[in-house]
């Protein structure tokens, strides 16, 4: 089975994005990351992905007129290196509808609650915890899914819950989701690189 080229989006610290260059490097993954594409400057990922002898680039969005023409300079770095499957890990802007179109069926989020809770438009990151510490759910945890037109809204590849402790912070709870997101996105990633995934309606199927 030939490797597939992943192409990855960043804007912070790139825990996830780690997590997937280190099951590459065990072999557990049959891929290989052409290039890492951040949106901030200060994204520690861009140096882990350095760091990795991986493509690292920081592309400011104020040399573009508009998000269509951000967008289309990621996909002509993508198309470049001729990449087959994107992720977003952490990547926190919006994916213009040319690019969804573009990519549909190839692009992968990893979000850290139980979608379709606590997720959509301004909920990431922190906030997430936060909204579940202050809810006083019983059970959050994390999703991985296909990217579709919607804000976290597309076909659930995986899942996996986390207790909500009676004594949890954002910072003790998002510690526990982001341990689940290591190891969910990038089992999500090996299954798309092994053809394992198959989109049926809202479902996705792994063989
Ligand atoms: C993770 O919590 C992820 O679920 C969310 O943003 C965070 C990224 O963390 N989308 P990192 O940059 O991968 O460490």
């Amino acid at each position: 089975m030939s490797s597939v080229n992943i192409g990855i989006l960043i804007s912070g610290g790139g825990t996830n994005l780690q997590s997937i260059i280190d099951n590459i490097k065990n072999g557990n993954i049959k891929g290989e990351i052409k290039i890492v594409i951040s949106n901030r400057k200060d994204a520690y990922g861009l140096i882990r992905a350095e760091r990795s002898g991986i493509k690292a680039l920081y592309i400011d969005r104020k040399e573009f007129n508009t998000e269509k023409e951000y967008n289309e300079k990621i996909m002509e770095e993508f198309e470049k290196r001729n990449i087959e499957l994107v992720v977003l890990a952490g990547y926190l802007k919006v994916l213009s509808r040319g690019f969804v179109e573009k990519y549909k069926g190839r692009i992968i989020n990893i979000h850290p609650s139980l979608i379709p809770s606590f997720c959509g438009k301004g909920c990431y990151g922190e906030k997430v915890h936060q909204m579940v510490l202050d809810y006083g759910v019983k059970v959050t945890g994390a999703t991985v899914h296909f990217v579709d037109e919607g804000t976290d809204t597309g076909p659930i590849i995986l899942q996996r819950a986390v207790e909500v402790k009676d004594k949890d912070t954002v910072d003790t709870l998002k510690e526990r989701v982001l341990a689940v997101e290591h190891e969910l996105l990038p089992e999500a990633v090996k299954f798309f690189c092994e053809n394992r995934l198959t989109i049926e309606g809202r479902k996705v199927i792994i063989k």
